[in-house]
This record gives structure tokens, C-alpha cells and sequence, in this order.
């Protein structure tokens, strides 16, 4: 089991939801953060040169999946997440020791797999 955690640009998460929707991936949750991307600002000021570090609104999503589920999450992010200018974004990919399932206390891959199914007939797998 796996963690994605990737910080996307706010316009770009419409398409990656849909991207991941399509993989079958569904199990998400989604933050609005503030980030910065290690680039220097020099603010040249009255007392001479300072440094400050500008803040953007990026989009955090973390995404626990089960090891089949990996590449194909991280795929979905890169392709749709992508504009080629500064500022798109990371993927970090983090290994899980337990999952739980708080409703059942199922854990780790019965943990992963979504239970019970969903109306609509959506197939649902390896997403938390
Ligand atoms: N080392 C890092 N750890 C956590 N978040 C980061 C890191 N580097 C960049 N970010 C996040 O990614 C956002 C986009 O910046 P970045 O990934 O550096 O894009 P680029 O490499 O295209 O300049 C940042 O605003 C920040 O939220
Ligand atoms: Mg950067």
C-alpha cells in the first residue's frame, strides 16, 4: 500500500479527479494549502536586498492505494496535473504500514478495497 500525496495546481484538479475517476481510483481527500517551490524571491528594499518567500495556492491530494493501483494514479496526476510551467507540482510516493477501515475495523488490503459496492454499478478498486 502506497500514500500519493501530490500538490497540483487549483485548475488542474478537475481534470486529475476525472483522470483518477476513469482509473477507477475514487478514494481521495483533497486540501486547499499554501506553497512554495523552493525558487528565491529578491525584494529589493530601502535597507538593501531581503529574501521572502511567496506563498501560492497549490491543491493537496493524498490517495491511499494498493500496490496495482500505484502506477496508474501517478500517471493520471502527471498527465493531467501538467501545464510545463514553473510552479506544476510534486508527486510523492509514500509507503503505508496499516490501513484501517474505522466503520468495520478491517484493516490493510480488505481495508483498501472499497466494501459493500456502489449504486450505479461503478467498479470500484484499490482506492481507500
Ligand atoms: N520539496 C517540496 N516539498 C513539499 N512541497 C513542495 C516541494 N517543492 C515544491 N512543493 C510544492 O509544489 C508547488 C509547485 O512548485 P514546484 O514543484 O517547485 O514546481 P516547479 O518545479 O515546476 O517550479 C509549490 O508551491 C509547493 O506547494
Ligand atoms: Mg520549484
Amino acid at each position: 500500500m502506497k500514500l500519493i500525496v501530490a500538490i497540483i495546481r487549483p485548475d488542474r484538479l478537475n481534470e486529475v479527479l476525472e483522470a483518477l475517476y476513469r482509473a477507477e481510483v475514487t478514494g481521495l481527500t483533497v486540501s486547499r494549502v499554501l506553497g512554495h517551490g523552493g525558487e528565491t524571491d529578491r525584494v529589493e528594499t530601502y535597507r538593501g536586498t531581503t529574501v521572502k518567500m511567496e506563498l501560492q495556492e497549490k491543491v493537496r491530494l493524498e490517495i491511499g492505494v494498493s500496490e496495482s493501483f500505484v502506477e496508474i494514479t501517478v500517471q493520471a496526476i502527471l498527465a493531467r496535473a501538467r501545464t510545463g510551467e514553473v510552479g506544476d507540482g510534486k508527486v510523492f510516493v509514500l509507503d503505508v504500514n496499516q490501513v484501517y477501515r474505522i466503520r468495520t475495523g478491517e484493516r490493510d488490503e480488505q481495508a483498501v478495497t472499497p466494501a459493500g459496492g456502489q449504486a450505479g454499478g461503478h467498479a470500484v478498486g484499490g482506492a481507500v
